[in-house]
């Protein structure tokens, strides 16, 4: 364009040169985009002319590139213009913006020059050139990080130009403006919140630029914000502690309990994986599913052996550096019905029999003895009922069902069975229960002898019992055989030496008889010698098993042990054997 109006003004200078001076010269000033015709100067006024004068010379516009915005109306002798004209076309961003042109006339030639400023309307708006900006921000970005934006471009100049910036929202980020040396501004949006993606991840902002027409003209961009996760959440659990109760006896993999974390962040910042935490010994009762935080018994639990346990889950994501938490879970171990009642007395080992002595006279109530018994279970599964199941005379006795005492419920009387057997059934309260059976025997008698003829009628007692009574007379036979042939022996050597004597000495000495001394005492008393020893066992309190050893005047308990070789232990009543009431308590006869 300046190229234009330099060619302009020196062919001007031409032909002043050549033809003659400049006449005349007039200004106008009309603002751009006027409609076609509108007036622009009055020639004829402004420049001292006529109407006829512009007929006659012929006047006519010179602009020497040919492009004419305005036109000549010799009639009225006035310019109007003949093209729209667009100042940005013309002038761009140059201040002011002219036409310059000339009007010629002949006979004689005159030049006239004309210069029609035409000045800016607000008719061009503020434009960004994209339509979209797009931004990935991380979310751990600092505040006061800087990102450059897009300039706007407004065609007008001036005011109409661009005059300034908004930014909307401004939650996170404000705007800030530059002032570069070529007089615009470098746009700026400057973080003033930091980002949380966890939050928001992705903001979406408005840039407007605005010029200073009247009216204000706009142009917006939009910016998109796409916040990046970093790993700034740990996992937390849903609960504060875990609990559960687990039966025992269930099989290994049993499902305990389920834990289970959320992450924030996402992506491996929000991939959680669980483990059981530093307890070497509850890893070998559960473990955790690293995926799904399930909680699988590794091998099945015993109440009786560990009844609650505790252990901390540990729920780790996958950012890097990883983030973590961790969490308690407790554990009941119920109780199963996996134990039977053990009977503690009366001691149930194998072939010995214990009997309890119920004497003649024991009154109805009489207590017997009682049933101990216990169970390891807990609980329900631990209570135990004690029930008479069969007995010789179930008529005879009656077993407390809480407390397992066995008592008469009728007098005794003398036609009562010596040997009485009872059978106690144990059961707990375990759905199902679990029983165990004792049997208890009872010697209805006074005396010992009355009891042993009872309970010796067992058949290898009553076996045993034969072979050692054959024994024992064999024994005292021999012995008695033994002892009569020596006596009589020792006699015949007596007498035949008496004789030789009296028949070697004649003498008249008295006759002294002579008894050895070793024998007297076994032919004073005219019994074998038996070496006894006893214990007595005897029990002062049902409730308690242990025997005590005491005078047998109070025993009442009679223990058989046929399986030992060779000797029979009797507990007995020493009164009614040996007659002795000072005599030790127990017998051992060997
Ligand atoms: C478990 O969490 C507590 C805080 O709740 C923390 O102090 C401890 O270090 C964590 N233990 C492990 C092993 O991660």
């Amino acid at each position: 364009m300046a190229i234009r109006t330099m060619r302009r003004q020196v062919l001007l200078f031409i032909l002043v040169f050549y033809f003659g001076s400049v006449a005349g010269q007039v200004s106008y000033s009309i603002p751009e985009e006027m409609p076609k015709g509108s007036f622009v100067g009055d020639i004829v006024q402004d420049l001292g002319l006529d109407v006829k004068r512009l007929r006659l010379g012929k006047a006519r516009i010179y602009t020497g590139d040919g492009a004419e915005y305005i036109e000549l109306n010799k009639e009225r002798g006035v310019l109007l213009v003949k093209e729209r004209i667009d100042r940005e076309v013309i002038c761009a961003q140059t201040v002011p913006c002219a036409l310059h042109f000339q009007v010629i006339l002949e006979n004689p030639m005159e030049f006239y020059s004309i210069t029609v400023e035409v000045t800016d309307i607000n008719d061009n708006a503020p434009i960004f050139k994209r339509g979209e900006m797009k931004f990935r921000i991380s979310e751990s970005a600092v505040t006061g990080a800087v990102f450059v934006l897009e300039q706007a471009i407004d065609l007008d100049v001036g005011p109409n130009g661009l005059q300034s910036y908004l930014l909307n929202p401004t939650d996170n980020f404000v705007l800030r403006l530059q002032n570069q040396a070529d007089g615009t501004s470098m746009v700026e949006m400057v973080l003033q919140n930091p980002l949380d993606r966890e939050k928001d991840d992705h903001l979406s902002l408005v840039l407007t630029a605005v010029d200073g027409g009247d009216p204000q003209l706009s142009g917006t961009v939009l910016i998109n914000v796409n916040v990046l996760d970093v790993n700034d959440n740990a996992p937390v659990f849903t609960q504060k502690i875990y609990k559960s109760t687990l039966l025992e006896n269930l099989a290994a993999g049993t499902v305990v309990i389920t834990v289970s974390a959320s992450d924030l962040d996402e992506g491996f910042n929000g991939k959680i994986s669980y483990a059981v935490l530093n307890s070497v010994d509850v890893s070998s009762y559960v473990s955790v599913s690293a995926d799904s935080g399930v909680i699988h018994a590794v091998r099945s639990l015993d109440y009786e052996q560990i009844k609650d346990f505790q252990f901390r889950v540990k729920a780790q994501d996958g950012g890097s550096p990883p983030l973590s938490s961790n969490v308690t879970v407790k554990i009941l171990v119920q109780d199963q019905n996996d134990n039977p009642p053990q009977v503690l007395y009366p001691v149930q080992t194998g072939g010995s029999v214990v009997a309890e002595m119920v004497p003649r006279s024991a009154d109805v109530g009489y207590l017997v003895t009682k049933v101990v018994a216990v169970d390891v279970d807990s609980g329900q599964n631990a209570w135990l009922s004690y029930k008479l199941q069969k007995a010789t005379d179930r008529a005879l006795f009656e077993v407390g069902l809480q407390n397992g005492e066995i008592r008469t419920v009728r007098q005794v009387t003398d036609k009562d069975a010596v040997k009485q057997r009872l059978s106690v059934i144990v059961e707990d309260n375990g759905q199902p229960s679990r029983s165990a059976t004792v049997i208890v025997n009872v010697a209805v008698a006074d005396s010992f002898p009355e009891v042993l003829s009872e309970f010796t009628d067992f058949p290898h007692d009553k076996e045993y019992n034969d072979n050692l009574t054959f024994y024992l007379v064999l024994a005292l036979a021999v012995v008695s055989f033994l002892f009569i042939t020596s006596l009589v022996v020792i006699i015949s050597v007596k007498i035949y030496r008496w004789r030789q004597s009296r028949v070697l000495y004649q003498s008249n000495l008295p006759v002294i008889p002579y008894y050895p001394p070793r024998y007297s005492d076994t032919l004073g008393t005219g019994t074998l010698q038996h070496v006894y020893n006893y214990e007595v066992c005897r029990t002062t309190d049902s409730r308690k098993s242990d025997c005590k050893f005491g005078r047998a005047g109070s025993q009442n308990v009679l223990i058989m042990d046929p399986s030992s070789t060779g000797t029979m232990q009797r507990i007995q009543n020493e009164k009614s054997i040996l007659d002795e009431p000072d005599s030790p308590v127990e017998v051992r006869l060997i």
